[in-house]
């Protein structure tokens, strides 16, 4: 009870290195364990202050026995012990009298150096390990990131060939339209040509028939007064028979009739033949296979004529055709193109009229070196988003199969070819109005490229 060492047996003395002479009775058993004098578990529980006490010299190092009631047991780190210091587990207990005072207090020792030495190597295994999965788990979100970079990456690029392709296959049916329009205008021209060919071919009998129609006309004006002096004479036939004959003759062929017929006959049939050598001339005139593509000086009104009888069909049962021509010089042109520009705005300008019939007018008029022509409808107009675009090659609000969007490129084409302008005015629901100007001399790009007139 008075702190003093009773026993200090030969495994204790082996692992604190102090011999049980040099310890039993005496205080000294802190030695030791400690560089400076301090209680250990044994002082506080013979001294009843464990439970007090304990905290202040072990912390949370140490708890209560879980087998004997009043015991404590702790383990710490000792560097004064051995070489290299030890760990022990120790745990002291009450000594008690047959009343159950206490009486004195025993304390044991373990040498767990080995096993707390491989819990440490344990633990810091633990650590590596722990430290091996986070550094393995980094590596696999950044493989994991640049994995997620590269899908959409990929993503991109698909997105992107998706777009190339279906701008590809939109090209592919813009070509195949163009080809389609090609090969139209391809038969055109040869229909054209045939045409054209054709009406040659006609105008040289139509020619020989109305001259000879005018002759014959001639010959039966003179039949016919020839006829009545006949006729006049009849009276002074003595012979009954002859006379008799005569008006029998007469009567079976309606000679009466035959004179009032015959001069409407000759007058239908000539009208007919003008009309049918106006229809071959305005078939030469538009495709003017005799001048071809070559500049010529020509008559803008008689390309237009030409042109309106060849839509005629087309703009008749629209439209009325108004003309208001002004006096305009003849113009250097590309004849049959011009007339392709002119048919290419009185279609549209049809095409633009839709349940009540319209008006188209046409007028022509020169200034300052330039002639101009106007194609106005009284059509649907052009809505104002569209105006700039009109003249875009494939833009067409037609239905598909009606229109391929040519039209008014083609005529652009043909007017820049000219160095001329052309320009539109239109108001939705009033109508339109293209005004195409003309230099009346051609000019000739010079060889910097900039305009001459020659
Ligand atoms: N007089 C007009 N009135 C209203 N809209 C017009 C007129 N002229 C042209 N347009 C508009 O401009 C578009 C392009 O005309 P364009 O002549 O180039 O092609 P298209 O008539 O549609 O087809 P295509 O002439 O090749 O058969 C037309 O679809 C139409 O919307
Ligand atoms: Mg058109």
């Amino acid at each position: 009870m008075d702190h003093v060492v009773t026993h200090w047996n030969k495994a204790c003395a082996e692992v604190t290195g102090r011999s049980a002479t040099e310890i039993v009775g005496s205080r000294n058993h802190w030695q030791p364990f400690y560089w400076e004098p301090r209680p250990v578990m044994i002082d506080l529980i013979v001294d009843g202050s464990a439970e007090t006490l304990a905290g202040t010299y072990y912390g949370d190092k140490f708890k209560p026995s879980p087998l004997i009631p009043g015991a404590f047991e702790a383990e710490d780190f000792f560097p004064r012990l051995g070489e290299n210091g030890r760990w022990l587990f120790f745990s002291a207990a009450p000594l008690r009298d047959s009343n159950g005072r206490i009486v004195g207090a025993i304390e044991t020792l373990q040498d767990v150096t080995s096993r707390k030495l491989a819990e440490l190597k344990l633990h810091q295994a633990q650590l590596d390990l722990e430290k091996l999965v986070a550094e393995r788990t980094a590596q696999l979100a950044q493989a994991n990131v640049s994995l997620e970079i590269d899908i959409s990456k990929r993503e991109t690029a698909e997105t992107e060939l998706l777009r190339r392709n279906a701008e590809l296959t939109d090209l592919n049916a813009k070509l195949s339209m163009a080809q389609q329009q090609l090969l139209q205008s391809e038969k055109l021209a040869s229909i054209g040509q045939l045409a054209a060919g054709v009406a040659h071919e006609i105008n040289n009998p139509i020619g020989y028939i109305f001259s000879n129609f005018n002759t014959l006309e001639i010959y039966i004006d003179n039949l016919l007064s020839m006829l009545k002096f006949y006729e006049d004479a009849e009276a002074s036939i003595a012979m009954p028979d002859v006379v008799a004959m005569l008006r029998a003759t007469r009567e079976r062929v309606e000679l009466d009739f035959l004179k009032e017929d015959i001069p409407v006959l000759m007058r239908e049939s000539k009208e007919g033949i003008v009309r049918v050598s106006k229809i071959v001339q305005d078939l030469k005139d538009f495709s003017r296979v005799d001048g071809g593509q070559d500049w010529q000086w020509a008559n803008l009104h008689k390309g237009i004529d030409s042109t309106l009888n060849v839509v005629n069909n087309e703009v008749k049962y629209k439209a009325d055709i108004v003309k208001e021509y002004g006096v305009i010089p003849d113009i250097e042109c590309l004849p049959s193109q011009i007339n392709q520009v002119i048919l290419n705005l009185v279609v549209n300008a049809a095409h633009a009229i839709s349940a009540d019939r319209g008006k188209i007018t046409l007028r022509t008029g020169t200034d300052d070196g330039t002639v101009w022509i106007e194609v106005a409808d009284t059509g649907a107009g052009i809505a104002k988003e569209n105006l700039s675009r009109i003249f875009d090659p494939f833009f067409t609000t037609k239905p598909v199969g009606k229109g391929t969007g040519l039209g008014l490129s083609l005529s652009y084409g043909i007017v820049q070819k000219h160095r001329g302008r052309i320009e539109v005015e239109s108001e939705i629901g009033k109508g339109t109005c293209f005004r195409i100007t003309l230099p009346i001399q051609r000019v000739l790009p010079n060889s910097d490229g900039k305009d001459a007139t020659p």
